[in-house]
């Protein structure tokens, strides 16, 4: 890669809508190519989302967070790559590709028409933060509702999904659960509300799905504040939740239709976090421990050690962020966290921390098949000063002994979340390789970067798309080939 221009393009134009949907074999597109060889190891399907438009005809949507989820699937197969992507058909996203206007609530953004035209509309569900293949099905995650199925082959959309109902009208699923790696199943949790003589009390419904894709049980843990987790960890025996420091104030203005949800969140310095152990296979809280005020919004790997729970997240003193991600195509700068690891002592209920590196760290991943144990190398997005506008222009891996093994993207490039994808005959944690999105600015094409996991500065292979892939949230791979072109 080489900055072929004195001007270098900043990131915006990967936030510009993809409203077409492909599906081609690469090699088989004249105006796509593959640099490099695909590894024979390499088998499977990586699937993304994120938001794939921003706006409208007419309107634009009032936060990142509102764009409308579309689903990318890269297949590996017999050292090819077929890419396909499709919007997940959202009852927001049918009636707005109709009518080109805002016809729905957001998290950041209001309908037209002032208090009246937002009044007791909830805010809908995007489906466009993240997906999962667990259980033979394929599902298209947001915090704020249902997960959608979709049939892996093609990504054509089945409609909101309820585990048999096990999902009642008033539960949530997050972007973020977990799964074991030993026993299948899958672990997630959402935000929810009792009511009751004294009022609205918050909690978090916890979920525990089988291997084989039943819903079969679920608890919940009460709070004092109305959370905003958007993540959690688990060990091989816990669920561990942090409650952050970010608040939301005036829910009834979100009702009333005064206000978003993204305009009542605030960090409050004064709150400290809240760290909520609870046993994964009775949904009980075991123990309950305070730290220092922070907002961690994702989290790497957790484990358990002796009597200590330690865990891996991206912490930071502030939710400016929210900001920002209003009007995200104006964002030249996009700071990430600060790597931290905690250490829980379930004997004498203290929390510490230390920090695991001062690089600008998000999105961590690492061996899924290490998931609750003890893993060495983690990898992240990072933002780094390559002498011009950040974003995610760099890639990390970090291990237990400390040692850090950093890649810089040259400017005008713009990475993602990084993907650790298991090589089809892994035996070794570090035997897959680390799959990024990377957004070329000076041709306003993705390129997907497949990266030797063992050292990240060995790029293996690019795959060199013809056209954008709006910058995404996160992804997931399987060793699964689903794809019926
Ligand atoms: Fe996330």
């Amino acid at each position: 890669m080489s900055a072929q221009l004195d001007v270098i393009p900043n990131c915006s134009g990967g936030h510009e809508p993809q409203n077409e949907e492909f599906s081609y074999w690469v090699d088989e597109n004249q105006n796509a190519c593959i640099e490099g060889v695909i590894p024979a190891n390499l088998t499977g399907t990586f699937f993304r989302n994120g938001p794939g438009r921003l706006k409208l005809d007419k309107d634009k949507f009032g936060h990142w967070f509102d764009g409308d989820g579309m689903l990318c699937a890269f297949t590996f197969q017999n050292g090819r790559v077929h890419f396909k992507n499709r919007f997940v058909r959202t009852p927001k996203y049918v009636k707005e590709s109709q009518t080109g206007r805002i016809e729905y609530r957001g998290f950041g953004t209001q309908r037209p028409g002032g208090i009246l035209a937002n009044i007791l509309r909830p805010p809908a569900n995007p489906a466009n933060t993240n997906s999962v293949y667990h259980g033979g099905l394929l599902l298209a995650l947001n915090e704020g509702g249902k997960p959608y199925s979709l049939d892996p082959s093609n990504l054509h959309t089945y409609g909101e999904y309820t585990y048999d109902g096990e999902l009642t009208p008033a539960m949530v699923f997050s972007a973020h659960g977990k799964i074991d790696p030993t026993s299948g199943d899958y672990y997630n949790f959402g935000a929810g509300l009792d009511f009751g003589r004294s009022g609205a009390k918050a909690k978090i419904n916890t979920y525990r799905v089988s291997a084989e894709g039943k819903m079969v049980s679920k608890g919940a843990i009460k709070l004092e504040t109305f959370p905003f987790c958007h993540d959690f960890v688990i060990t091989d025996r816990y669920g561990i939740y942090f409650i952050n420091s970010i608040v939301t104030e005036g829910i009834m203005d979100v009702i009333l239709g005064r206000a978003t949800i993204a305009d009542c969140i605030s960090y409050k310095k004064d709150q400290p976090m809240q760290v909520i152990v609870v046993d994964l296979a009775t949904h009980e809280e075991v123990q309950r421990f305070v730290t220092d005020d922070g907002a961690i919004i994702h989290f790497g790997n957790a484990w358990q050690m002796g009597n200590e729970l330690i865990v891996d997240g991206m912490y930071a003193d502030n939710f400016d962020a929210n900001e920002g991600l209003k009007d995200v195509t104006s964002i030249e700068n996009f700071a990430g966290g600060k790597y931290r690891r905690y250490f829980l002592n379930l004997n004498n209920g203290k929390i510490r921390w230390e920090s695991v590196t001062d690089t600008e760290s998000e999105f961590p991943t690492f061996n899924p098949l290490l998931v609750g144990r003890q893993n060495d190398l983690t990898f992240t997005a990072c933002s780094v000063d390559n002498g011009h506008a950040s974003f995610y222009n760099a890639i990390q891996s970090t291990n237990q002994a400390g040692d850090q093994n950093l890649v810089t993207l040259e400017p005008g490039y713009y990475g993602s979340e990084p993907l650790f994808a298991l090589a089809s005959d892994s035996n070794e944690e570090e035997d897959g390789y680390v799959l990024e999105l990377i957004y070329n600015a000076f041709s306003h094409c993705t390129e997907l970067h497949i990266l030797e996991a063992a050292d990240i500065k060995n790029t293996i292979a690019c795959v060199k798309l013809p056209h954008h892939i709006p910058h995404q949230f996160h992804g997931f791979f399987t060793r699964e080939i689903l794809l019926k072109p």
